[in-house]
């Protein structure tokens, strides 16, 4: 049995430490390199933050195994397997942290079976931490999070995020389910530019849904367990259950908002995470 408290200190020390290294790169140039697309940005500070994150993890828990978003950017594989697992985006929102948008999130997973047992999302420049246990609850600084208890459609908000992939197909479905979305209507759409993020507004009630497609499991393992601890739901876009390597999502305060969204997401399938 996994010592789950010593993994959540251990995850909080240690994404605090990689919001320092974030926020004092901020004031030096930051090389912008690409990745799967001209708009999928990585900086050396993503893969500095990283190492110094699997570093520390190892040097703590040694039999651990890790899934980092720059690691597979690097060819590691992508699978989760019963072992303990740390799964982490060093700094989600990397587009923010470019443009020094001021929403960049530390995200750190832990599952075993394939459960996620331990999120910890870092909004390093907000200097929040947010914390979730499998049964314990979610937190904000410590204090506790419960999703927003409105489950009229349109008296809501959605947060959505355009991703990195720019095929016209694709573009025109995201923009379908949008103009669905925006026609019901909603009071609002938001996008913070971290999909951790949108799943903390999820969690503290700010906002009703977050959905996207596109996003991986380094984006949303920790964000995940923070809505459910919340209080609130996670679904497939097609309204089925979520599968963390899918690369789809909805997180929202409830079933009856989660599966209205459902009626008006375009969907459509991308590689997944864990493909060979
Ligand atoms: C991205 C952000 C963005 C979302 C993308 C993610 P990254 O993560 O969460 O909001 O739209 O799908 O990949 O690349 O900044 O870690």
């Amino acid at each position: 049995m996994a010592d789950f408290q010593r993994v959540m200190d251990h995850a909080v020390a240690v994404a605090r430490k990689a919001g320092e290294v974030v926020r004092e790169a901020l004031s030096d140039d930051r090389k912008v390199m690409t990745k799967s697309s001209a708009v999928d940005l990585v900086t050396q500070t993503d893969q500095k933050v990283e190492q110094l994150i699997i570093q520390s993890v190892k040097e703590k828990f040694p039999k651990h195994r890790f899934i980092g978003e720059e690691s597979v950017a690097a060819g590691e594989a992508c699978i989760l397997t019963d072992d303990p697992t740390w799964i982490i985006d060093p700094i989600d929102g990397t587009t923010n942290f470019v443009h020094a948008f001021p929403f960049v999130a530390i995200s750190i997973g832990f599952s075993i079976n394939k459960q996620v047992e331990v999120g910890v999302i870092y909004s390093c420049l907000e200097d929040k931490m947010f914390t979730a246990r499998r049964g314990k609850g979610a937190f904000c600084n410590g204090e506790p999070l419960q999703v927003s208890d409105q489950t009229d459609i349109h008296q809501a908000i959605i947060c959505t995020e355009f991703g990195s992939n720019r095929d016209p197909e694709v573009v025109d479905k995201m923009f379908c389910s949008l103009r669905n979305i925006l026609s019901l209507p909603v009071q609002g759409v938001r996008g913070a530019g971290t999909a951790a993020i949108n799943m903390c507004l999820v969690a503290s009630g700010c906002v009703e849904a977050y959905y996207e497609i596109g996003v991986h499991v380094w984006d949303f393992a920790a964000g995940s367990l923070m809505v459910t601890e919340a209080g609130g739901v996670l679904m497939d876009v097609d309204g089925g259950e979520l599968d963390l390597m899918s690369r789809r999502i909805i997180a929202a305060n409830s079933r009856t908002i989660a599966e209205r969204l459902v009626k008006e997401i375009a969907p459509f399938r991308l590689p997944r995470d864990d493909a060979p």
